[in-house]
């Protein structure tokens, strides 16, 4: 029996890994245009790292981390998220010396045990931005219009709602998850059993609950914005004001708690009624008080991860990847050697060709001209080497012409040139 991929982890095959490139591009061209630079962190960490940073009464490290002990002894961790690494090697780099606000950042794989479900797998890809060293609402802002600018360059931002919160500082939240509780405990038996569970365990997350017969205790209950502290307050009335400055549409959403620990203050989520219950494409927030937490200085944070691949659902089949312009079709051994260096130079261009291997005949190649979704089939048998020449053939209209074959490679880079600025 062949061996398959592991549930809930897949392929990115080739059909798909244009439009993949693209995203990759749109951030990396977004992020670094708000001065944001690469780094690129261990898939695993020590499993302290993300019990300490993540918070270990959350759905993430309870039930979802993939955890083992390596042949030394120690017990590591497939990082389920990228923020608690990133601030790991914040500390132990000493980034805290350079200029403020501190710019990072990465792109790749996370793990998460979770069940898997359309837009939901166990291996899944985020970019991960983070701001750190600066206390500013004015950065909550810039970087939540840099995330909405990602969206825009990729032409999405008409499909997507962005939503903003404020959770408070660590002892508002407290004291409004002591209200919650005195709301929610009567209507207990009105709630889904995971939310009964969560009510001793982690009730904010009650508040994202999806269960149908959970809404209507949830649309009733307590606002997290009523239970700000004066600083909190002001800073999210800031961070608004700044948004409104910017031209930038929010919903406030005071249900919005994140399923992570670390957050302070203003936290956020870009959705889409397009995915299912998987609806989130991006979340974040500001996390002051991790990076101390995490032994380093007493540095504020702020950041988001998008989730590429609902990102790339989205984005859907109008998006694939770029074809090549031309399949160079030598017939026989001869032609093979006179076109071969014409396919180098085309492709040193950075003019996407393919190239026949002088074996097959004509209509194959033809029928392979078809498939590949090539604009030309460049042709030359025994016939045309002999008048120095070879056909250029429009696939759309069969339409032929011919071209010196010194003339060939310039030629078919100036039509790939044109192509790409129509
Ligand atoms: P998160 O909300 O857990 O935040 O994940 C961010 C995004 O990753 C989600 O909105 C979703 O698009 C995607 N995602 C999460 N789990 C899965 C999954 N199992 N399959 C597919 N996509 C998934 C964080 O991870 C925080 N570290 C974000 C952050 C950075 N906060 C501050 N800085």
């Amino acid at each position: 029996m062949a061996i398959k991929a592991v549930r809930g982890v897949r392929d990115i095959l080739p059909s798909e890994t244009g439009r993949w490139q693209r995203v990759e591009a749109a951030g990396r061209a977004t992020f670094e245009a708000y001065g944001y630079r690469e780094i690129r962190l261990p898939l695993f960490e020590r499993t302290e790292l993300f019990a300490r940073g993540i918070g270990d009464e959350t759905d993430i490290v309870k039930k979802e981390m993939y955890t083992f002990e390596d042949r030394g002894g120690d017990s590591l961790t497939l990082r389920p998220e990228a923020t608690a690494g990133l601030v790991r090697s914040y500390i132990e780099h000493g980034f805290q010396v350079e200029p403020k606000p501190v710019r990072l950042y990465t792109i790749g794989p996370m793990f998460r045990y979770e069940r898997p479900q359309a837009g939901r797998y166990r291996q899944f890809h985020q970019a991960n931005v983070e701001a750190l060293g600066e206390p500013s609402p004015a950065v909550d802002a810039e970087v939540v219009c840099m995330l909405m600018d990602f969206f825009q360059a990729l032409g999405l931002d008409d499909r997507l709602a962005l939503h903003v919160n404020s959770i408070g500082d660590a002892g508002d939240r407290a004291a409004y998850v002591a209200r919650l509780v005195d709301y929610l405990a009567p209507h207990a038996a009105g709630l889904c059993a995971e939310c009964q569970a969560r009510l001793g365990r982690n009730p904010l997350r009650v508040l994202d609950c999806k269960v149908p017969e959970c809404q209507p205790v949830i649309e009733k209950a307590p606002s997290i914005l009523d239970s700000l502290s004066v600083d909190a307050a002001r800073h999210f009335d800031s961070v608004r004001g700044y948004l409104d400055a910017m031209g930038q549409a929010y919903t406030v959403t005071p249900r919005l708690v994140r399923g992570l620990d670390y957050y302070v203050r203003t936290t956020f989520e870009v959705k889409t009624t397009e995915l299912g219950a998987q609806d989130a494409v991006a979340g974040g927030g500001r996390y002051d008080g991790l990076v101390e937490r995490l032994g380093g200085p007493a540095d504020p944070g702020i950041g988001f991860a998008i989730g590429l691949e609902r990102v790339v659902l989205l984005l859907g089949d109008a998006a694939a990847g770029p074809r090549p312009l031309a399949l160079i079709i030598p017939l026989g051994d001869a032609a093979l050697q006179r076109l071969m260096p014409v396919a180098r130079a085309v492709r040193q261009a950075g003019v996407i060709a393919e190239l026949g291997y002088g074996a097959r005949k004509l209509p194959r190649e033809l029928e392979r001209a078809n498939k590949l979704g090539v604009v030309y089939a460049v042709i030359a048998g025994d016939n045309e080497l002999a008048a120095g020449e070879a056909l250029v053939r429009e696939m759309k209209t069969g339409e032929q012409r011919r071209v010196p074959i010194a003339r060939l490679a310039d030629e078919l880079i100036s039509l790939g040139n044109e192509g790409e600025s129509a």
